[in-house]
């Protein structure tokens, strides 16, 4: 793949997209640039930004776009961006669909494709009552079959539910998904490049039939 590759990966919560992510920075050596992850360190830093974000994110509502965009313009201008960048959790409305496209046209960049990584609303749901992430090192694991004792298996660190996995919270952020977000698929499909992907499968399939619809932008 070519060391400049622009890649936004879709999806309704829970589908993979950071899970899928982390395992393409990896491959691709490219920045991988989540909204979620950002704004979740933002609240944890206790920032002006943080405390913003804070009041939606523990209602499963949308962040107000004017602050994402104004987020989103910093990262992609970073040192760590130049070398291409994989989008995770943005854009979320057709008005961040329309600011990326005319910050990325401001800055001159150019984006490879969509990635819309396609689930049903039963896995989002089991998938997202058994995530955990680790306390020490952060990343994610599913305890679906783990006995309930279960700790890191990266680390051994201890593992805690994200708050915004309880499931009235879920139930909301499928609802804001369906309401404000699936749109931006057929925004990105008359626009760009599409790459359509079967996430339902497992997580090492998926990770496959990802890194076989990618190689068409390899430009060595
Ligand atoms: P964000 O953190 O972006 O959450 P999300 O989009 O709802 O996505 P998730 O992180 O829940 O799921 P995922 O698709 O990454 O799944 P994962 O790989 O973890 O946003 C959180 C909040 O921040 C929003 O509600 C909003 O308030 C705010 N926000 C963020 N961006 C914003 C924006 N642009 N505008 C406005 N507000 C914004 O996988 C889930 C679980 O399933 C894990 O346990 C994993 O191990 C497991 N799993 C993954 N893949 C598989 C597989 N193939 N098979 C089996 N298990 C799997």
């Amino acid at each position: 793949m070519s060391a400049s590759v622009r890649i936004v990966l879709l999806g309704a919560p829970g589908s993979g997209k950071g899970t899928q992510a982390a395992l393409l920075k990896e491959m691709y050596g490219i920045a991988h640039i989540s909204t979620g992850d950002i704004l979740r360190q933002e609240m944890a830093d206790e920032t002006a930004l943080g405390q913003k974000a804070a009041v939606h994110m523990k209602e499963g509502t949308l962040v107000p776009d004017g602050v994402i965009l104004e987020m989103m313009e910093s990262r992609l201008l970073s040192p760590e961006a130049r070398r291409g960048w994989l989008l995770d959790g943005f854009p979320r409305t057709l008005t961040q669909a329309e600011g990326l496209a005319s910050l990325m046209e401001g800055i001159g960049q150019k984006l490879d494709a969509g990635v819309i990584l396609n689930v049903n609303p039963e896995i989002v749901v089991q998938r997202l009552s058994g995530r955990r992430v680790c306390e020490s090192c952060q990343s994610v694991t599913n305890v679906g079959e783990m006995r309930p004792s279960a700790v890191c298996p990266l680390c051994g660190g201890a593992l805690i539910m994200r708050p915004d996995d309880e499931p009235q919270v879920v139930r909301k952020r499928i609802a804001v998904f369906e309401d404000q977000t699936r749109k931006v698929f057929d925004y990105f499909r008359a626009n760009y490049d599409v790459v359509d992907v079967d996430a339902s499968r497992s997580i090492i399939e998926v990770t496959e039939a990802l890194r076989r619809a990618l190689d068409r932008y390899d430009h060595p």
